[in-house]
């Protein structure tokens, strides 16, 4: 697809079919995911890949029972490392670069799945803990859930504010 395409076939989608997501495209999608900038070009993020289906189902639970979560064939889970970040950056490193570093990553693999022709929604409304829990990790913070599969629904596009009311030339 082209970018401007992309962007424009790009919703959240909040209804999957059980159909797998081919192993070839979750490549291409971790490939660009690991292609997008960070701060000092430290990456500091994980995805964790979560195909399991109890997994997926305990981060539906984790996530006030967003139920697309153990609907879509996979999750992935974008943490933030701190630590790794404040090794150079300090306290600016821990609280603000690796979670924009993981929230670019995320945002890369939204847009490669959609190039993929496969559907997303973003999802940040979760318990952090349990996110930790089902995951296995202590140490990174969870930012971002990325359900990615085949989408059964076909929503309306979503309208947005003007541009006049969020862009300001000083
Ligand atoms: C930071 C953030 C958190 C979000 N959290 C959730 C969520 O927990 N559950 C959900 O269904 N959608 C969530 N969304 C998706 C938004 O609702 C959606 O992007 C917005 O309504 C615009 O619709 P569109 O993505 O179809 O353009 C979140 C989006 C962002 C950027």
């Amino acid at each position: 697809m082209e970018f401007q395409e992309v962007v424009e076939q790009r919703r959240s989608i909040r209804i999957y079919s059980d159909v797998p997501v081919d192993p070839v495209a979750l490549d291409r999608i971790l490939h660009v995911i690991s292609r997008a900038p960070s701060a000092g070009n430290l990456q500091a993020y994980r995805v964790f890949v979560v195909s399991s289906a109890p997994k997926r189902r305990a981060l539906a639970v984790a996530a006030g029972d967003q139920e697309f979560l153990a609907q879509a064939p996979l999750d992935l889970v974008f943490f933030a490392d701190p630590g790794r970040s404040a090794v150079k950056y300090g306290d600016r490193g821990a609280s603000l670069y690796c979670v924009q570093d993981a929230t670019i990553a995320a945002t890369f693999a939204v847009l490669a799945a959609t190039n993929e022709g496969l559907s997303t929604v973003w999802v940040g409304a979760f318990d952090e803990s349990a996110v930790q829990v089902v995951c296995g990790e202590k140490r990174l913070r969870p930012v971002a859930i990325v359900p990615i599969g085949h989408g059964a629904e076909n929503p309306l596009y979503t309208p947005r504010r003007n541009l006049s009311e969020i862009v300001r030339e000083v």
